[in-house]
């Protein structure tokens, strides 16, 4: 096992959906996988490998936050070979003309998190972006599955509960669509070891209105996202 997965080598696919929630990796795996088996229960952070039309897929939960995801990310790709890794996640609507449960292929991502300014020594402000490919082709699914799918740029944030709101507007401002807490980690660990990434979000919130969605909307929009992803990352 790696220090975090609880999987033998060759236990987890080269290919990998990745929610915050644990527990939606187990819904994910029962609602979708062919013959999905637990690979990894330790500290609760389920991950599954089964089969989405014939082909190998594991759902990993990644937990909340960049430095929980990266952990997650770094081990997949680095310990289990992982290749291709896409977030399902919700988020937080920072742009007026979204509404609940739209849902969001994030082409890239705004940080506040210190991360990269660390490891460019404050030098650099990185750009964290998808992989052109899984972004592309999650349109064509989407387009396909007919589910509208806004494309654009997010805020991964480091805290879920601000003190600077106004920060939020003026991202709104330059065309930032939303807010969640993992992708800007998931894109960056993906380039430095050259796999492939992808956050594919659904609104569970509206920033500015207050609005949220109940648990059984949120079910049904993540279903219909989840498939996009599973769509996407076998193609
Ligand atoms: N902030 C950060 N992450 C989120 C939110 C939010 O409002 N909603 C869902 N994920």
């Amino acid at each position: 096992m790696s220090t975090h997965i609880g999987a033998e080598p060759g236990q987890i696919a080269e290919r990998v959906l990745m929610p915050g929630d644990p527990l939606r990796a187990k819904w994910i795996a029962e609602t979708y996988l062919e013959d999905a088996t637990c690979y990894s229960t330790v500290r609760g952070m389920y991950g599954f490998t089964g089969r989405w039309s014939g082909v190998e897929v594991s759902v990993q939960g990644s937990g909340m936050g960049m430095p929980s995801a990266s952990i997650y990310a770094h081990e997949l790709i680095n310990e289990y070979g992982a290749k291709s890794l896409i977030r399902v996640g919700s988020c937080g609507a920072l742009s007026d003309d979204l509404k609940l449960r739209d849902v969001i292929a994030a082409s890239g991502s705004s940080t506040d998190s210190n991360m990269n300014r660390f490891r460019f020594d404050g030098l650099i402000d990185y750009a964290p972006v998808a992989d052109f490919g899984l972004l592309r082709t999650s349109v064509e699914v989407a387009e396909r599955r007919q589910i509208a799918m806004r494309v654009g740029p997010i805020l991964a944030a480091d805290a879920f509960y601000t003190d600077r709101p106004d920060l939020y507007d003026r991202l709104a401002d330059y065309g930032v669509l939303a807010v969640e807490m993992e992708s800007a980690a998931l894109y960056t660990i993906a380039a430095r070891f050259k796999a492939r990434a992808l956050t594919l979000l659904t609104v569970s919130d509206h920033i500015k209105t207050g609005e949220k969605t109940t648990a059984q909307e949120r079910e049904q929009t993540f279903g219909q996202m989840v498939e996009v992803a599973l769509d996407t990352i076998i193609a």
